[in-house]
């Protein structure tokens, strides 16, 4: 049976384990042909001796597809090189990039130290941009690709103790709608997930969950992120561009993007007074509630 992947070949980062290794197996169920990249980390991002990449791709071969493993870093704009030149050596084309490889080093702000914010942005933001970088030269020259990025609720609401992996993962949709703008020309896509499942990621983060949303999170797997990956990977997404999508479970979201709400002009400009009198009262009721635990704001908006 034809698969909506089929021909298709993708590179999926952080494949070896979790939502990744969920997105690597989907994706060659669905046709494609799978760079299967993971380093083998642990979740602070120090190496923890395994080859996951290379059990996942054997996976796929095992189940009747193509794949191939590789163990190069996101943070390395060698590696990223490396990775795509890997796809097109393997497979003579490359068509979506999945980023998804990440750690998180969570920690309150005034506590961060400068290693920590570092790392985690090298693995997200400039994984995702290395990566990207390096598939954008394929995906130009042949006029055709589609970036499926992963962002985080964290990045776009805030979150608790994740200064580092909140901006990281919020210069992600950004980096998304911008690559978005720039690179339609020449057909090619670029959105976000912000994906919820229960792996080790999770479970590692205080989420301030009530026992009734803790329950719920367990139905939240791996596997849910598959279908709108593949779709998001799929020609049938050829109109769709510059989003960001949340799915958590068998919930799908579409999430806002960042506009204006409300604007006020004052032909002579504005004052410190005319702020505080004028401006602040007219907009008092335009200003989001600033909770401090993202879930209540997320849970709380729909
Ligand atoms: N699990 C969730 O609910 C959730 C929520 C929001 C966002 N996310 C995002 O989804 C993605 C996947 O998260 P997960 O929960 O599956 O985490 P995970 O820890 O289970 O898997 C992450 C994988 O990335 C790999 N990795 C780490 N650094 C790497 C590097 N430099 N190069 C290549 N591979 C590397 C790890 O070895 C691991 O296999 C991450 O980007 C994460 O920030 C997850």
């Amino acid at each position: 049976m034809a698969g909506p992947l089929d021909g298709k070949v993708a590179i999926v980062t952080g494949g070896g384990r979790g939502i990744g290794r969920a997105l690597a197996l989907g994706l060659g169920a669905a046709g494609a042909k799978v760079v299967v990249n993971d380093l083998g980390t642990s979740l602070q991002g120090e190496s923890d001796g395994a080859n996951p990449a290379e059990d996942v791709a054997a996976e796929i071969i095992a189940a009747g597809g193509q794949a191939v493993a590789d163990n190069n870093s996101v943070s390395d704009p060698d590696g990223a090189e490396a990775m795509v030149k890997c796809a097109v050596g393997n497979f003579g084309r490359l068509d979506t990039v999945l980023n998804n490889a990440g750690i998180v080093r969570d920690g309150l702000f005034h506590k961060m130290s400068f290693d920590n914010f570092d790392s985690v942005t090298k693995v997200h933001l400039y994984g995702s941009y290395n990566v990207s970088r390096a598939a954008a030269t394929v995906f130009r020259e042949q006029e055709s690709g589609s970036y499926v990025h992963f962002t985080s609720t964290a990045g776009l609401i805030g979150n608790l103790g994740q200064a580092n992996y909140s901006s990281a993962k919020a210069g992600i949709a950004g980096l998304s709608r911008s690559i978005a703008i720039d690179m339609k020309r020449f057909g090619i896509r670029s959105n976000c997930i912000a994906p919820f499942a229960l792996t080790r990621m999770v479970t590692s983060v205080p989420t301030g969950d009530t026992p009734e949303f803790a329950e719920k999170r367990k139905h939240m797997t791996a596997e849910k992120l598959v279908p709108m990956s593949v779709f998001l990977a799929s020609d049938d997404a050829s109109d769709v561009t510059g989003q960001v999508f949340a799915v958590r479970g068998n919930e799908i979201f579409v999430m806002s993007q960042p506009r204006p709400i409300r604007g006020l002009h004052r032909a002579n400009g504005w004052t410190h007074d005319d702020i505080r009198d004028v401006f602040m009262p007219s907009v008092k009721n335009d200003l989001t509630p600033f909770e401090t635990t993202m879930d209540v704001f997320f849970w709380d908006a729909i």
